[in-house]
């Protein structure tokens, strides 16, 4: 048995991947070989979805064949909406996204056929039904008339038009369509990870997936988003930030959206998100999220430095959150927007997985852990028949 051990895998190797790059030290973050910063300026959610799901960028006929591709696939099964409909209103949209993507086999004859071909065609119906699922689940708890989607829209557009029932102007749909390429992948994150477990024991792509959003919806990753609403909604002044901060690092609370795994520096993802932040707050007229989040930014920093003596930066959740608010979303979709644009990585990793495209071959995954139950120790403890124990 090893002498140490790598609580949480920290800097343990276990696959080699051609999907995503990640650069902690550097701040960079690339898809595909591919800078976010380049795809988050000139890309589109459907092209990046095409970079990560085909290893090249389209040309422009293979981008408009792909769009209407999965555009044609985001209608959901008559069954899926009837299930939805009986659900509890109160259900949160992460345990229903959780539960329902793997429904989706039911009504998928290929669901079983492990060809790379297929699964192409399952990560298609996946990430476009994910979109659909997250708008229809919405407005059936809402009480509202569900809202077709319309094969003419593009992804971003399409979305929001499903989930508000009218149409979003051109910038909120062209940042909502940025903000989708920038959640869309990132790596070995603990979601990630899932899936390419669950892969590795050959499950179908829809239980690979299931397994992933149960991930996604913890408060330490794709939960964050909706914890980081919930600060702002509590500090909700400015002058109570400072007061905010320092009792929350007193109790020995984290503040939700800062600080990376990976990143030692500030994500890339969330400068891009801060820029997308200050300029709908200035379109808008609706500042207050973005400065109370400035704030806590500078604040957290500030005190961190002091209290650790070394730099914490906003995360990927950190700005995301002034960006939905002000485009009318509610808090607790915001994990679910994450999981409608993550979908493409973890069906890109899954397939990668199965098809053993970035090493010599596919293996389950089995770590290792040291037994220190004490009892018996490895001897065993001898069993005593239960009329025979005290
Ligand atoms: N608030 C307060 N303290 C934090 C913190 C935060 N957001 N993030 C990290 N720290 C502290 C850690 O507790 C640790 O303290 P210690 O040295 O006293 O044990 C120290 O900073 C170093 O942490 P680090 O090793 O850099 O981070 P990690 O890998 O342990 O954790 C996260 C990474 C993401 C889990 C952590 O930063 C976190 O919980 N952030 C808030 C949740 C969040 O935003 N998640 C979304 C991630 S994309």
């Amino acid at each position: 048995m090893q002498e140490t051990k790598d609580i949480g895998l920290r800097g343990i190797l276990v696959a080699d991947t051609k999907i995503c790059a990640v650069d902690g030290e550097k701040g960079r973050l690339i898809y595909r070989g591919y800078n976010i910063d380049e795809l988050a300026r000139y890309s589109s959610f459907e092209e990046t979805v095409y970079l990560l799901l085909y290893e090249t960028l389209p040309t422009r006929k293979e981008l408009e064949i792909f769009k209407e591709t999965l555009a044609s696939e985001r209608q959901l099964p008559v069954g899926i909406i009837r299930h939805l409909k009986k659900r509890k209103k109160t259900a949160n949209t992460m345990d229903v996204l959780q539960s329902v993507i793997p429904m989706l086999a039911d009504f998928d004859s290929e669901a079983r056929i492990e060809t790379k071909g297929v699964n192409i065609e399952k990560s298609i119906k996946l990430i476009a039904k994910t979109a659909t699922l997250v708008a229809c689940w919405d407005r059936i708890r809402k009480n509202l008339d569900i809202t077709k989607p319309d094969e003419k829209l593009g992804h971003a557009t399409n979305f929001l038009y499903m989930l508000n029932g009218d149409m979003p102007d051109e910038e909120t749909a062209r940042d909502f369509d940025t903000c989708l390429v920038l959640h869309a992948e990132h790596s070995f994150n603990a979601s990630t990870f899932t899936a390419r477990v669950v892969a590795s024991t050959h499950a179908h792509m829809y239980a690979c997936a299931g397994a992933a959003l149960g991930a996604l919806s913890g408060e330490l990753h794709g939960g964050a988003n909706t914890q980081v609403m919930r600060m702002l909604f509590e500090i909700d002044n400015p002058d109570r930030v400072e007061k905010w901060i320092n009792a929350t690092l007193d109790a020995g609370k984290k503040i939700m959206g800062m600080g990376h795994a990976v990143y030692k520096t500030m994500d890339p993802r969330a400068k891009i998100l801060s820029g997308i932040s200050e300029k709908l707050a200035e379109r808008t007229g609706n500042t207050k999220w973005f400065e109370l989040s400035r704030k806590i930014e500078n604040i957290t920093r500030a005190e961190f430095k002091k209290r650790k003596g070394k730099e914490i930066y906003p995360n990927v959740d950190f700005y995301s959150p002034s960006i939905y608010c002000v485009m009318g979303i509610d808090p607790d979709l915001f994990t679910p927007l994450f999981a409608v644009s993550r979908m493409t990585g973890w069906c890109a990793h899954i397939i990668e997985e199965k098809f053993a495209e970035a090493q010599p071959k596919a293996v389950i995954y089995r770590p290792e852990a040291e037994y220190v139950g004490g009892y018996c120790g490895l001897e065993g403890c001898k069993y005593v028949r239960i009329d025979k124990r005290e």
